[in-house]
């Protein structure tokens, strides 16, 4: 196979945009055989900007394999760039008829070995099963995840891929999906005294900056698990505009919900849509700040926002990510009515 890298921004726009229909194109087909459903085909925009551009905080290298010229492999590995220097999150996939040859570990040796040779030495990866492939089989060896909750099916075979190349499966988290309508039926909570509810959708209001890039530092520690898959990450006013602006040229719309004791940021919830697939929303970070957890806010928030979104967007459904030892969030999505759609194995390795 013969194996191209392309960190972002090391080829030119032209060159991108000659590669970008196919590139897309394997790309869906490979999520069309996950199972996962057409809301999590690639978006093209995303795919150029991975291959085209890093945002002074987070990059993308891609790397291609073809045979006979056609695209039978690719991988990618998500790199931030200000802090987490020896962390890589990396994925790869090979085409569906081509699996079992030996194909992933190729592509997976030449993404390792380039990476370690740039210091990322810790990484990281995942997998996405549908319950249906989960539950096939429930009596066949399962492996469970270090957290201590959850396990997965040794047999599935990014499963087996993941285990084979030496990752360690640390948690597993519980893709589930919810309408907005259903959250438009929920009644407003009343806040505990001194709490206060603000959303907006798009950019962060510049007042809001220095308390959302808290939140968002406060994100990098305070899941669980989170000391597993890096260090604390440096959030100022700077990096939030940043990221709204790169959200911005993708054409990301963010609905975002944000609590406040007087003017201290007490939690947020952000969900995002994308102008080219508008009935589908993601959930993105929700946290509330330890000091003020116990006062009902992780599920007003998610209400308010969900509420929010279902006014001023077209977005239907929306997907969240949450570690199934994360008891009390589910809790909450289970009442504001999300429903399980995929597994996810969170898995670690650390290269020699
Ligand atoms: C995971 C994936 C990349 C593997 O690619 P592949 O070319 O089939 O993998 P390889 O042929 O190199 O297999 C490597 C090892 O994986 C395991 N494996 C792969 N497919 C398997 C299967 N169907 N059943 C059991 N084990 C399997 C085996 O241990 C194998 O090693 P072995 O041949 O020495 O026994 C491919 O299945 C894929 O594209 N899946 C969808 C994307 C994905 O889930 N990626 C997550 C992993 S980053």
């Amino acid at each position: 196979m013969e194996i191209t890298d392309i960190p972002a921004g090391s080829r030119s726009a032209a060159d991108i945009d000659e590669i970008l229909a196919e590139a897309v194109d394997f790309a869906t087909l490979i999520n069309r055989a996950s199972g996962l459903g057409a809301d999590f085909d690639p978006r093209s925009d995303e795919v150029r900007q991975q291959l085209l551009s890093d945002n002074g905080y987070v990059t993308h290298q891609t790397w291609i394999g073809r045979l006979g010229g056609a695209i039978v492999a690719k991988g990618i590995a998500y790199l931030t760039l200000q802090d987490n220097l020896d962390v890589a999150d990396v994925w790869c996939s090979v085409h569906p008829e081509l699996r079992g040859q030996g194909l992933g570990s190729e592509l997976l040796a030449a993404m390792e070995a380039n990476l370690a040779a740039q210091g990322r030495t810790q990484l990281t990866s995942y997998c996405e099963i549908p319950p249906a492939a989960r539950d096939a089989d429930l009596r066949s060896a399962h492996l469970a995840a270090e957290s201590g909750a959850g396990s997965l099916p040794v047999a599935q075979p990014d499963v087996a891929f993941l285990i084979r190349h030496g990752f360690a499966f640390k948690q597993l988290e519980r893709c589930s999906v919810a309408k907005t309508a259903t959250a438009a039926k929920l009644p407003a909570r009343d806040l505990d005294a001194g709490y206060t509810i603000e959303t907006w959708t798009g950019p962060t209001p510049e007042h809001r900056l220095d308390q959302v890039a808290l939140l968002h530092q406060r994100m990098s520690t305070d899941t669980p698990g989170a000391e597993e898959f890096g260090e604390e990450e440096k959030w100022d006013a700077a990096r939030v505009r940043a990221l709204d602006a790169k959200r911005a040229e993708g054409r990301e719309q963010l609905g975002t919900a944000l609590a406040l004791k007087g003017e201290a940021p007490a939690g947020f919830t952000e969900v995002a849509h994308f102008d080219d697939r508008p009935a589908v929303g993601w959930q993105g970070s929700t946290l509330v700040v330890r000091d003020h957890r116990g006062h009902g806010l992780g599920a007003a928030l998610k209400v308010a926002n969900h509420q929010a979104v279902g006014e001023s967007t077209q977005v239907e459904r929306i997907y969240t990510w949450n570690a199934v030892e994360n008891s009390w969030m589910l809790a909450i999505n289970d009442r504001a009515g999300f429903a399980t759609w995929a597994w996810v194995g969170l898995w670690k390795k650390r290269l020699a």
